[in-house]
Order: structure tokens, then sequence, then C-alpha cells
């Protein structure tokens, strides 16, 4: 075990090693009682899932997405369209899948071709389906505390900290990345449960001033080891949402692991932590749009 110092006191801690996947199955059995449920009253959740262009991420992304799907019962659509398809043809097709009762989530994999303006996809999405929580009526929903669809990402991060029942109320929480995927939509989901949230950027000076008294970290950058040992707190929470590859082209986090280990108190691994959560929110929301339109009908 490592010993350290920190205000003259010799330390050493067990770091608990978050298992997103466990919790993740854990949410999909669940999920598979609530989708039993809905069928019994003739219902089936749907989720249209469009991908465009051959981009290899992106169709591993989707392939997960529609097997998750299967494995709980919910029925999805996946529609390819070529790389030079046309944005008024994208979103004539987004227009279709709105009005289509049998589809309660609608999710255009990003990025799209540099052709097609990525907001007006967005924008298409009627919010009552938009189950990534991308749109600007989401995001203000959010905003204004009162989400209808969270981004999967963040949903996930929070079931996480509330599974592991981590305090979030007057703590300080430091997010490393302002995207309006993980790092704006988190730093709500946190300022809502009661936490002091400061929001870091590129442009951010001195991170580790920042990072050094956070009770809990949400890495969410794209750098690895943007965030290592001597920059963190003893017992901090370390949420990792970085997907990168290293020198070896194993896949790693934001996180550099092995420094923060026995000085962090909590961190999720990369892979195995954040990732899994984010499909199984996917499907958390595509249920819940299924049960909100029973309420509706
Ligand atoms: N591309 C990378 N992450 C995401 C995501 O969460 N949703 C969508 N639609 N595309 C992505």
């Amino acid at each position: 075990m490592h010993t350290f110092i920190q205000q003259n006191r010799l330390i050493s801690m067990d770091t608990k090693i978050i298992d997103g996947l466990a919790l993740s199955k854990r949410i999909y059995d669940d999920l598979e009682n609530r989708i039993k449920k809905l069928k019994n009253i003739g219902t089936t959740p749907g989720l249209a899932v469009i991908l465009v262009g051959e981009s290899s991420a992106s169709q591993i992304y989707v392939k997960n997405k529609v097997k998750a799907c299967e494995r709980v019962g919910v029925l999805s659509k996946q529609e390819n369209y070529p790389e030079n398809i046309t944005e008024s043809e994208l979103l004539n097709h987004i227009h279709r899948l709105n009005e289509d009762n049998k589809i309660n989530g609608i999710l255009v994999q990003l990025p799209l071709p540099k052709h097609i303006d990525t907001n007006k996809v967005i924008e298409a999405i009627d919010h009552n389906k938009d189950v990534d929580g991308f749109n600007v009526i989401n995001a203000g929903l959010l905003m204004t505390g009162n989400p209808l669809f969270c981004p999967c990402t963040p949903y996930g991060i929070m079931q996480i900290l509330k599974n592991e029942k981590i305090n979030i109320r007057g703590s300080e929480v430091v997010v490393v990345g302002a995207s309006n995927i993980v790092g704006k939509p988190i730093a709500m989901l946190m300022l809502k449960e009661g936490a002091t949230v400061t929001i870091c950027n590129s442009k951010t000076k001195n991170l580790e001033l920042h990072t050094k008294r956070a009770d809990i970290i949400i890495a969410a950058v794209g750098k690895p080891g943007i965030i290592n040992g001597s920059m963190i707190k003893y017992g901090a929470t370390l949420i990792d949402v970085g997907i990168n590859r290293n020198s070896e082209n194993k896949i790693c986090g934001d996180i550099d692991f092995p420094s923060v280990k026995n000085i962090a108190g909590y961190i999720t691994p990369v892979p195995g932590g954040v990732g899994p959560m984010t499909i199984a929110m996917l499907l958390t929301n595509t249920v819940e749009s299924s049960e909100r339109s029973i309420k509706t009908q």
C-alpha cells in the first residue's frame, strides 16, 4: 500500500474501484421488469438509431446501443444513411420518426458529416423523444432544474454516485471539460443536488489549484493523464469520462490511474466505469419516454 504525507500526516488509503458494469447490469434487470409491464398492456418501447456514414467508431457505438436494446426487450430501429445524404433528406427522416408512435426515442449518432448542420438536426428531434437530452428545450429544462431527459453520461454518473452513497450536498465538485454532452449537464445536475460546482476548461490557469480542493472530480476532456496523484485531495472521488488510447494502444481514461490509486477514495476505471452506464441510461430514458407516453394518452 502507498503512503504519503498531507498536512504533516502520513496517510495511505484503499481506493475503491467502482464497478460500472455491475451497476449497469442491475439497471438492465430493472428495465427488463419495467418493459415486461409495458408489454403486458400492449406497448413496447422503441428506439430509433440513425447512423450517417461509415465511421468505424460510430458503427461500434451504434452496434452496442442496438445490442443493449435487444438485451432488455426495447424495439430498436437502426437506420443507416450514406455519408452524402443531404441535410434536408436527413431532416425528413427525423420528421417521419417524430410522427411514428412506435418510436419513443430518437438518437442521431454524432459526429455528422461536415456538410450537415448538427444543431439543426438535434433541434429537429421532438424534445419528447430526445433521449440523448441534447436539444435546447431539454438543455433548458435541465438548466432550470426540471429535466425531462438528462444526457446519458451525466445521468449515469449521478447513478454511480447515488449507488455508492457518495455525499453531493455541500461538496466541492470540479468538472474538467465544458462540453454540452458531459461537462455542462453534469455541472447542472450537481448544482441541483446542492454541490458547489467549478467548471474548468482548456484555458483554466493552474488546474491543480481547483482539483486539489475537490471532493469530487469529473474528468471529461479526452486527454490521458490530465489529472494525476499530485493534483487531488486525500479521499477524493474521481469520475473518469475519458476514452483514449495510450502509447501502447490500450484504452485509458483522462486520469493517471497508478498515481491516484491509494490517494483517491473512489475511482471509476476505464474501461468498465462510466462507459457501460451511458448505454444503460439511454435505455432508461427510452423506457421513461414510453411510460410517459402512456400517461399522456
Ligand atoms: N457520439 C459520441 N457520444 C455520443 C452520444 O452520447 N450520443 C450521440 N448521439 N452521439 C454520440
